[in-house]
Parts: structure tokens; C-alpha cells; sequence
């Protein structure tokens, strides 16, 4: 069968590379290829949600698996369904309890899951109104998608006010602003739980950890993640029932109420306080950095449990009673401005970690950076000092010029 990958980064690495030695598989595609997957499949330079489909059709593709948000929400999986070109994710109306804030909250609110008390507002007057007679710090968030740029946690009225007024008025991010949702502010640490569904019921996998800002210990900006650990280790038991009794149970029975049933992953981004387990949003796809620790350490075979899910068989996950670490290496000044272009030497010398690319490509043999988060390192070990000290020892053979990385990844 052909398998086509839409998405460039670590995690689709890290899925192409739990793919790849299926026998199954005849050949895989890649729109677009980075340097891990170049090396696995053909690239494909179609971009557009139609384009996309036609070259599907064309190529006769049996299966496609969607990583990012952006076709998802743009309709990917409804353009394939009804061109019957099998494919892995929710459909637009679904991948809008990702794409919109405002339309997640409610379906939390009015399904009686456990969430943060929010509001949504549509005109500035009314949200700085609000604003005006609420505790500080709270959380100001545009409702659509702003490439996780989106939310700011407001320390005092002033900030508040001139969040909603960039966001509303000035439209930093554009369309995404329109419509804000004013949040309590909620404290503890977050954990990240990836459910597969077969379109009747979600089957959760292991809870991960992503560090998601830019320095060590929980310091500097927000980013696309700089590195994960699986299983989480402050994620207990109590937890767990938690999450599935106020979370999970109340999102399946959500999603059927409302029409919303799908085939593909849900992914859970939770908060876990003194008062228990909230969910702070849905994301309708593979995380990333948390798909690659979670394909390390997944014992079932992907394309099964993907054709499974597909034909709305019940599943069973198992993982590997390990721990498992992925390191981000980024381009110096992410999640800001950065260069591209540098020479990645010594990935031959790895050797303990699987080596994931994402934003970097490959001119003949050579990799070069070609974005703020250049590769991933995933390692596992008995213990999470173990994973750590693979990664870590590996990611000091590599080297390349501006190199940034966390070295706190997998400490605790
Ligand atoms: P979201 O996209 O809604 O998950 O928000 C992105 C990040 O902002 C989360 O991963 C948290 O770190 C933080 N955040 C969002 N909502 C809250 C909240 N209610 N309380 C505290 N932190 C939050
Ligand atoms: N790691 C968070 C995300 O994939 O959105």
C-alpha cells in the first residue's frame, strides 16, 4: 500500500520512522520531505488541501495521515472522504474543537467536562469590561489559531487590556482575534494525554510531559516544544481516574452527542492542580514533541492500530515499561528570529539516540538547519537519568554553528 504523510517536522520523522520498515508499505510520500524522510520516501511539493487530494487521486494513495493542524482544520479529511481516499484525522467541523477556542469551550462547558471558567467575548468593549472586575493574573486567549502564540497569561489589568486590544483591534493575529476567551487563571503542571479514536471510542496512550518554553527551567518564551518525556512522572494513578472520569468519558460522550465522531487522535493538554485534573484545550492531532516519545516506546504496530481505528475496531495499546526522553536541538534565537543554512556535523557519530529531523534538509550528504527546531534526539533506558544521559551525550557530538538546546530535559 502507498502511505502519504502531510506535515515536515520531528513528529512526522518520528511516524514515518515507526512506518517504515512495514511490509506492507510498498512506498511512502512526503508533502514535504524533510532530512530524515527524504531518505524514506518522495517528496511532495503540493501544499494546498486540493492539490493535495488530486495528487492522492493520481497516485492512488491508500492511506494519509495528517500532522499538522492547519489542513485539518482547513478540511483535508472531508476533501478526501469524498473522494473516498482513506485518510487518518477528524473532519473541519470536528478539528474546530482545535481551531477555535471559542467553539471548544462551549462543547466542554456544555458537555460538563472539566475545564477553566472562561468566557468568550466578540466586541473589545465587553472583554475589558469583564477584564475590569476580575483577579489577577488571568489568561487572555484569541480564539483561533495563532500558531501557539495565542495566549498570554496577564499579570495585571494594564497587560490584560492590551492584550485584548492586540489581539481585537490591532488583529496581531489576524482573523484569529476576532473573538477572545478570558480564563481563570488555573496553577500546577501540565501533561499532555494522546487518545486514538476509531470513531465510537477514544483509546488513551501513556500521559507525556512537553517543556514548552524556550529556557531551562521553565524560563523564557513560549515554543513549539523543546523537548518531552513519556511516561510522565508526576502523573499518578489518582490522576489518571481523574482524567478519565471528568475528561475522557464526558469527551466521548461529547463528540457522539454533538455529531462530532471521528477517526484519528485527539490530543489533551491538561492541567493538573491541587483540585484535581482540568483540560486547558483539545488539539485534533499527534503532538509534537510528544509523538516522539510516544512512538518509542509504543510496543503495537502503527498501521495496525491506525487500520483499526479506520474500520472502527476497538484497539489495545501497549508501551514498553521504559522511559524515553526527546531532546529538541534548535537554531540559536528560536522561537524568534534565527538563521538557516548551517552545516550539521558528526550525525554519524550518534549513538545512542534515534536522530530525528525536522527543520533541517539534506544537500547530497549533507544536513543542513533549515528551521528554529532543527532535530530531535529520543533515546530510552530503564530510568529517565539514562535516557537523559544518551540524548545529552549525543547532542554534544553534534554541532552546528548557533546551536541551542535545553539541558534540563528529563531532569526533574
Ligand atoms: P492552550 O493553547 O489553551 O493550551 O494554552 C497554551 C498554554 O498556555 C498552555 O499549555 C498553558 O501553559 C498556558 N495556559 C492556557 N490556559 C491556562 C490557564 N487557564 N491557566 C494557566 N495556564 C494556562
Ligand atoms: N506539544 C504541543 C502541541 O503539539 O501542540
Amino acid at each position: 500500500m502507498k502511505v502519504l504523510i502531510v506535515g515536515n517536522g520531528g513528529r512526522e520523522s518520528a511516524l514515518a520512522l515507526k512506518l517504515k520498515n512495514d511490509s506492507r508499505i510498498s512506498k511512502m510520500y512526503f508533502a514535504k520531505v524533510n532530512a530524515t524522510t527524504e531518505n524514506l520516501g518522495q517528496n511532495v511539493y503540493e501544499e494546498d488541501v486540493i492539490a493535495l487530494r488530486n495528487f492522492a487521486t493520481r497516485e492512488q494513495i491508500d492511506l494519509t495521515i495528517v500532522g499538522p493542524e492547519a489542513p485539518l482544520v482547513e478540511g483535508i479529511v472531508d476533501e478526501f472522504n469524498n473522494h473516498d481516499l482513506p485518510i487518518f484525522g477528524p473532519r473541519k467541523r470536528t478539528a474546530e474543537l482545535e481551531g477555535s477556542k471559542a467553539f471548544s469551550k462551549n462543547f466542554m462547558q456544555t458537555n460538563g467536562i472539566k475545564t477553566a471558567k472562561a468566557m468568550v467575548f466578540n466586541a473589545y468593549s465587553d472583554a475589558v469590561e469583564y477584564v475590569e472586575n476580575q483577579k489577577f493574573p488571568i489568561v487572555v486567549k484569541a480564539s483561533g489559531l495563532a500558531s501557539g502564540k495565542g495566549v498570554v497569561i496577564c499579570e495585571d489589568l494594564d497587560e490584560a487590556k492590551s492584550v485584548i486590544h492586540s489581539f481585537m483591534i490591532d488583529r496581531i493575529h489576524g482573523d484569529a482575534g476576532i473573538k477572545v476567551i478570558i480564563e481563570e487563571y488555573l496553577q500546577g503542571f501540565e501533561a499532555s494525554v494522546i487518545a486514538f479514536s476509531n470513531g465510537k471510542n477514544l483509546f488513551p496512550c501513556i500521559p507525556v510531559k512537553d517543556y514548552k518554553r524556550a529556557r531551562n527551567a521553565d524560563k523564557g518564551q513560549n515554543t513549539g516544544g523543546m523537548g518531552s518525556v513519556a511516561p510522565s512522572p508526576q502523573f499518578t494513578e489518582k490522576h489518571q481516574e481523574d482524567f478519565v472520569e471528568n475528561i475522557l468519558k464526558p469527551t466521548i460522550a461529547g463528540l457522539q452527542a454533538q455529531n462530532l465522531q471521528f477517526k484519528g487522535v485527539i490530543f489533551f493538554g491538561l492541567m493538573i492542580t491541587e483540585n484535581g485534573v482540568y483540560l486547558l484545550e483539545y488539539n485534533m492531532r499527534f503532538g509534537d514533541p510528544e509523538t516522539q516519545v510516544l512512538m518509542a516506546l509504543m510496543e503495537n504496530n502503527l498501521l495496525d492500530v491506525i487500520n483499526d481505528c479506520l474500520n472502527g475496531k476497538d484497539i489495545e495499546l501497549n508501551f514498553k515499561n521504559e522511559k524515553a526522553v526527546c531532546l529538541v536541538m534548535c537554531s540559536g534565537g528560536y522561537p524568534g528570529k534565527y538563521e538557516i543554512g548551517f552545516e550539521i556535523k558528526h550525525i554519524e557519530k550518534v549513538k545512542d539516540s534515534q536522530v530525528l529531523f525536522a527543520g533541517a534538509s539534506k544537500h547530497g550528504n549533507t544536513y543542513v538547519t533549515n528551521g528554529g527546531r532543527v532535530l530531535n534526539l529520543v533515546a530510552t533506558g530503564e530510568s529517565f537519568e539514562e535516557a537523559r544521559k544518551k540524548v545529552y551525550d549525543d547532542a554534544r557530538t553534534i554541532q552546528f554553528d548557533y546551536e541551542y538546546y535545553r539541558d534540563d530535559i528529563g531532569k526533574f
